[in-house]
């Protein structure tokens, strides 16, 4: 194990009913002017937006909303909602909904704490993030778990170029989860969602840091939890357990805390995002068809580890290590496949079998134009994303 430092301030007000105390926390957590966000119109159609606009306006609380984020949120939508959050002298971000419309609340939040600064130097690192304004979550989705994470995801419509900014700043004050939420979920996004869930917690499993410990097995029960409980929310989305334990574990996931003591990978994600940057592919499918190429491309660099995963998670128990190792891919090639219904290579996904230029232009996005390396388990230059890309696309 090696030494870490774990920063979790989120309030968590977990179950039926619990957006009730909206305006409650948003008081407690130092809120008196409210900008909402939210997405491309499911809490409308809920009913959930009015229930929480009626509730503020009861609590005297004034507010002002912004709609319209997309999967794959764009930054010209965020700087869209600082305009407009800085006129309506907003002090407190309230996002309502999932990954999107949280990491588009982030940036706002940003945004408006220092206005001369264009958010875009945030996210391509030129510039680290000092100061931010609060934020809310009312959760819709257990996928991301951007409503207790250090991260926020934007792509940039400008140059077609997706990518991440962590920092403790970006962690919410509180997040409202009711599983009741999600029952109105498409089956799609919950595969996507489950996909994202088990990712979070597998990219962090896969490390060189050595050490069988109690981070390992917090990590192997959270994802044969997410399993199960994925594939049964499928069945049935309104199965209340099934989808409090994919929302419980999807925040769990990706607070950190399953990969504390060790160095994490990412680069499933890393991959990843470019085809969300490239294709807006839904980022739970983006992780699917990109893993197992990945796997397979690196496993034979501590094939002991993959085999550890194959056994305790997959219920692989014979053969050599390398074939446990193999054996352990294969079960979650076909999980993604077969149980989630997700693409795990790019034919199976509306992108289709891709040109070599764009396997090119893709590998170059990742690394800077072969100026950087990604991940961890195997640093990975542009001739390793260039591979990986290749292995995928068929
Ligand atoms: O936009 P609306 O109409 O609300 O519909 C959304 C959207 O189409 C729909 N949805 C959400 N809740 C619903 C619902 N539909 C019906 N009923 C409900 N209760 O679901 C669709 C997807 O929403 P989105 O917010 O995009 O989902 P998710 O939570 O998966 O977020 C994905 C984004 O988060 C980023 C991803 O890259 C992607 O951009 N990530 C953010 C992370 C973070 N900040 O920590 C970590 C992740 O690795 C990820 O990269
Ligand atoms: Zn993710």
């Amino acid at each position: 194990m090696q030494s870490f430092e774990y920063y979790s301030p989120t309030e968590i007000i977990f179950g039926k009913g619990a957006e009730e105390k909206t305006a409650e926390k948003v008081k407690k957590h130092g809120g008196s002017r409210v900008f909402i966000v939210y997405g491309g119109g499911s809490v409308v159609k809920s009913g959930l937006l009015a229930r929480l606009q009626n509730q503020l306006e009861a609590a005297g609380i004034p507010y002002d909303s912004i709609g319209g984020v997309q999967p794959n949120p764009l930054m010209s939508l965020a700087r869209k909602g600082i305009q407009q959050a800085l006129e309506f002298k907003a002090d407190f971000i309230l996002a309502v909904g999932g990954g999107s419309v949280i990491d588009t609340s982030k940036a706002i939040a940003h945004g408006i704490a220092d206005p001369e600064v264009d958010i875009w130097e945030y996210w391509s690192g030129k510039r680290p993030i000092t100061k931010t304004t609060p934020v809310g979550v009312v959760l819709t989705i257990s996928a991301a778990g951007s409503e207790t994470s250090n991260s926020a995801v934007l792509t940039n419509d400008e140059i077609g170029k997706k990518c991440g900014t962590n920092t403790d700043l970006n962690r919410p004050r509180f997040a409202i989860m009711n599983p009741e939420l999600t029952y109105t979920l498409p089956p799609y996004q919950i595969a996507c969602g489950t996909a994202d869930i088990i990712m979070h917690t597998l990219e962090r499993y896969m490390t060189h840091t050595e050490g069988n410990n109690f981070t390992d097995r917090v990590a192997e029960e959270l994802i044969k939890n997410v399993m199960k409980f994925g594939k049964k929310a499928l069945a049935n989305r309104k199965d209340y357990e099934a989808m409090s334990e994919l929302m419980w574990c999807g925040s769990v996931s990706h607070t950190g805390f399953t990969g504390l003591g060790r160095v994490m990978d990412f680069a499933a994600h890393k991959l990843g995002h470019e085809l969300g940057g490239k294709f807006n592919i839904t980022h739970g499918a983006s992780l699917t068809i990109m893993w197992p190429a990945w796997a397979r491309h690196v496993y034979m660099d501590k094939p002991e580890r993959f085999a550890q995963f194959a056994e305790r998670v997959c219920g692989v128990n014979s053969g050599t290590v390398e074939e446990r190792a193999r054996a352990g891919i294969r079960t979650m090639e076909e999980f993604f496949k077969n149980d989630l219904g997700l693409p795990t290579c790019f034919s199976e996904s509306e992108i289709g079998v891709q040109d070599e230029s764009v396997l090119e232009y893709l590998a170059d996005m990742c690394t800077g134009g072969g100026k950087n390396k990604v991940a961890n388990f195997r640093p990975l230059d542009r001739e390793n994303c260039l591979a990986i890309y290749r292995a995928a696309n068929h």
